[in-house]
């Protein structure tokens, strides 16, 4: 049984009373710089906060972009050391202290491990650290399962491999990807999973096609960044997300939800024409 602040931890990002979450990643720049439509952090999340469970965030930003008053638990990025400018993600490490992560009073924290790659070891340890000093201060830790340069495929035996070395080594909660056969990803894992977007997909539908199935193979929710926020109507994308993870909406529902969405904000920028 997990302490009570763990546990209290996790309840303000996971809804306990539909066990789902909507988290939004916005952590990109760790290694990406200023991807495209999160050039300026502060302005892409500030309008999607309301309708976000837990906000995917590093350090800097969070000092930098979020106000201290917004009302949305932080999942803290603390690892990092590679760029996109290697040929080797892989390589990373923890970047941010316990402390500073409890100083900031946020909801859990996350890392990326990297399984089948050369720095495999390296990041499993740095979980498990994670792991120890969590129990110990009753903080979350979150692994990411990125995918390893040897394993390119999001398959669903490389994917279930992973997510079980995270969950064998004790996170709390494992971040993934949708795969083929997710279902046996999420059969092989103990604790909840979240399942992120991945760049961005051809259409909204793709997008929302992805939660839902994800959701209905067994994903408590989803780490959503670049579908949502590299769409023209990040607010309506993220609604329509909400609506499958929280009220369980179709596919079809959500894609209606979303053009509803577009149609009232058009009618309130143009009401004579709209
Ligand atoms: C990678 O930078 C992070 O783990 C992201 O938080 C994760 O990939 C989710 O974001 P997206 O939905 O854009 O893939």
């Amino acid at each position: 049984m997990a302490s009570w602040g763990l546990q209290n931890r996790l309840s303000r990002m996971i809804d306990p009373s539909t066990g789902t979450s909507v988290m939004l990643a916005c952590d990109h720049g760790y290694f990406m710089g200023p991807t495209q439509k999160l050039e300026q952090p502060r302005k892409t999340i500030e309008p999607l906060i309301p309708f976000a469970d837990a906000l995917s965030v590093t350090r800097g930003i969070l000092r930098q972009c979020v106000d201290p008053n917004w009302k949305v638990p932080i999942l803290l990025r603390v690892s990092g050391g590679a760029s996109i400018m290697k040929e080797d993600l892989s390589d990373e490490e923890i970047t941010v202290s316990m402390d500073d992560a409890l100083r900031l009073n946020v909801s859990g924290i996350s890392l990326s491990i990297f399984v089948g790659s050369s720095h495999e070891k390296q990041t499993l340890l740095s979980l498990s650290r994670l792991v120890d000093q969590g129990e110990r201060v009753g903080m979350p830790v979150m692994a990411i399962t990125a995918v390893g340069k040897e394993l390119e495929k999001r398959d669903s035996r490389y994917l279930s491999l992973a997510c079980r070395l995270a969950a064998e080594i004790g996170a709390h909660v494992v971040k993934t990807y949708y795969c083929e056969d997710f279902g046996r990803v999420v059969n092989g894992c103990p604790v909840p999973l979240v399942v992120a977007g991945g760049p961005k997909l051809k259409t909204e539908t793709d997008a929302f096609e992805l939660a839902f199935s994800a959701l209905r193979e067994g994903a408590v929710g989803v780490d959503m960044g670049r579908n949502i926020w590299q769409n023209e109507h990040p607010v309506a994308m993220i609604k329509a997300i909400r609506s499958i993870v929280h009220d369980k909406a179709t596919v079809k529902e959500a894609t209606d939800l979303f053009q509803q969405e577009l149609t009232d904000s058009e009618r309130l920028r143009n009401p004579i024409t709209a």
